[in-house]
C-alpha cells in the first residue's frame, strides 16, 4: 500500500518553495540516453511522484506532452498552481496504476520518488505503458549531502548529522531504499539494456533559510512535526541559530524589532551585516551594536594601581596574537561605522563602565576566553598556560592573598552605538 506522507497542504507548499529543480547535467544525461536508445519523436513523458512539479516542468521543453502524476492531492494542487506550461498536465494517481494505454509513453521519470513505490507493481506497470525502446529514469539524492561554507563545513555537516539522528525514529524504512541509491529496484528491472550511475556531484548555492526549508520538507521531519509539534519547531529554530551567519539572516524583510550584536560585530563582514540588519529590521526597529575593551581594570583594597600595571602586561603580551581581521582597535571600527551610518536617529557611547565583583580566577578566565589568548594557546600551549599562571600569581602576591577565589572588582569599559531604522527608506 502507498505510504501517505505527503498529503498536507502546508507540506506541499514547502515542497514548492524549497525542493530543488533537477540539475541540468542530469536532464541532459536522460534526454541523451533517450535519444540514443529510442530516438525521436519525443511525444509523451510521464513524471511519477511529481510532487510540486519541479521535474515535470523541466521536461516540457523536450516533449510534446508531459504528465505529472502524484498520489497526493495537495502536491498536485501546488504543481497545478504554477502556470506557463501549456503542454504539461497533472493527475492524482499512483505509479502502480497508470492511466495510459499499453505502449504509449516515451519516458517515465521519478525524481526522489521511486523509493516510495511498490516496486513489483510499479515495474509491471512501467513495462506495460512504455513504448518499445521507451526509457525509464529513476533518480534521487538520498541523504548524501555535504555542506560547505568557508572553513566551517565540518561543523555544518555535524549539525546536519545531528538533525538526521533526531529524525531517525520518524524515518520510514522506504528512505533507506533511496539512501541505497535504488540498488534493489535497479536490479529488479528486467530490461537487458540498463545503466546505474551512483554519483553525479551537483553543487547548489543555498541560503541558510533554504537549507532549513529543505530539512522541513523531509517526510521524517513532517512525521516528527505531527508527533511533537513544539519539539519539531524548536529543532528548526535551534538548527537555524546554531549556524546562521550575521550577513545572511533567516528572517523576512522588515520582520525584526531589535538586532543586537554583543562583542561580535568586529568579526562580521561589516557592510554586509549592516545591509542585512537593515533588510530584516522593521521601520523604527533598532540596531544595538556593543563591545568592551580588553583592558579591564581591577580594584582591590589599596593595591589597584599595582594590579592594573600587571594586567596591562597581560594585555600587552596578548596583543601580538590579536587576529589581523580585527585591526588594531575595535573601538575605532565601531566609531567609524557609527559615523558612516545613514540613520538620522542614532547615538554613540564611548565609555560605559560596568563594575562587577568576581573571583580573581574569574578575571583570568575571562582574559583566557579572548581570541588573542586562544590564538596563543593554539600556537604555544605551554607559553599560554605559563603566562596566565604567572599573571595570576603576581596579582595574588600584589593583593597579599593566597586564594584565586579571592574577590576583586572588575571594571569593564563598554562602548556601543544604537540606531533606529527610518520609517521611509
Ligand atoms: C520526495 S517527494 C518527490 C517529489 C518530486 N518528484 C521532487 O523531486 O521534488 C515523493 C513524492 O512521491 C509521491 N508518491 C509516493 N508514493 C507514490 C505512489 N505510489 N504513486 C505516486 N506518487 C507517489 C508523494 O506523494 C510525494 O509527492
Amino acid at each position: 500500500m502507498t505510504e501517505r506522507l505527503f498529503e498536507e497542504k502546508q507540506h506541499a507548499s514547502l515542497y514548492q518553495k524549497y525542493r530543488f529543480d533537477p540539475p541540468d547535467e542530469l536532464k541532459d544525461l536522460i534526454i541523451q540516453y533517450l535519444d540514443k536508445k529510442k530516438g525521436k519523436p519525443h511525444q509523451l513523458a510521464v513524471d511519477l511522484g511529481c510532487g510540486t512539479g519541479q521535474n515535470s516542468r523541466s521536461l516540457t521543453k523536450y516533449f510534446e506532452q508531459v504528465v505529472g502524476i502524484d498520489v497526493s492531492e495537495s502536491q498536485v494542487a501546488e504543481a497545478r498552481a504554477v502556470s506557463g506550461f501549456p503542454n504539461l498536465s497533472y493527475r492524482v494517481g499512483t505509479a502502480e496504476e497508470l492511466p495510459f494505454p499499453d505502449g504509449s509513453v516515451d519516458l517515465l521519470t521519478a525524481a526522489s520518488a521511486a523509493h516510495w513505490f511498490d516496486a513489483e507493481r510499479f515495474i509491471k506497470e512501467a513495462i506495460r505503458v512504455l513504448k518499445p525502446r521507451g526509457c525509464l529514469a529513476l533518480f534521487g539524492y538520498g541523504d548524501s549531502m555535504d555542506i560547505h561554507f568557508e572553513s566551517c563545513g565540518d561543523r555544518l555537516n555535524n549539525i546536519y548529522e545531528d538533525v538526521k539522528q533526531i529524525l531517525l525514529p520518524y524515518t520510514s524504512s522506504k528512505v533507506n531504499v533511496a539512501n541505497s541509491k535504488l540498488k534493489d529496484l535497479f536490479e529488479a528491472i528486467p530490461f537487458p539494456d540498463k545503466e546505474r550511475i551512483e554519483i553525479i556531484p551537483v553543487k547548489l548555492q543555498l541560503s541558510i533559510k533554504a537549507v532549513i526549508g529543505y530539512f522541513e520538507t523531509f517526510s521524517m521531519y513532517q512525521a516528527y512535526l505531527r508527533a511533537d509539534p513544539s519539539a519539531a519547531t524548536a529543532l528548526l529554530e535551534r538548527t537555524t541559530s546554531r549556524e546562521s551567519p550575521a550577513e545572511e539572516l533567516p528572517f523576512e524583510d522588515g520582520s525584526v524589532d531589535l538586532v543586537t550584536a554583543m562583542s561580535a560585530f568586529h568579526w562580521f563582514d561589516h557592510s554586509r551585516f549592516l545591509q542585512e540588519a537593515h533588510r530584516v529590521l522593521k521601520p523604527h526597529g533598532c540596531l544595538a551594536v556593543l563591545n568592551y575593551t580588553m583592558d579591564m581594570e581591577l580594584s582591590y583594597r589599596d593595591c589597584s594601581e599595582n594590579l592594573n600595571h600587571i594586567c596591562n602586561e597581560f594585555y600587552a603580551a596578548l596583543r601580538p596574537f590579536r587576529n589581523p581581521y580585527l585591526g588594531s582597535s575595535s573601538f575605532e571600527l565601531y566609531k567609524k561605522t557609527y559615523d558612516s551610518l545613514q540613520y538620522p536617529v542614532k547615538e554613540w557611547q564611548d565609555i560605559f563602565w560596568v563594575k562587577k565583583t568576581v573571583a580573581l580566577s574569574g578575571y583570568v578566565g575571562m582574559v583566557e576566553s579572548f581570541s588573542a589568548f586562544q590564538a596563543l594557546l593554539k600556537k604555544d600551549p605551554e607559553e599560554a598556560r605559563r603566562l596566565s599562571q604567572d599573571i595570576e600569581q603576581r596579582l595574588l602576591r600584589a593583593m597579599g592573598a593566597t586564594s584565586s577565589e579571592t574577590e576583586v572588582i572588575m571594571g569593564v569599559k563598554y562602548f556601543y552605538f544604537l540606531a533606529c531604522k527610518p520609517e521611509n527608506d
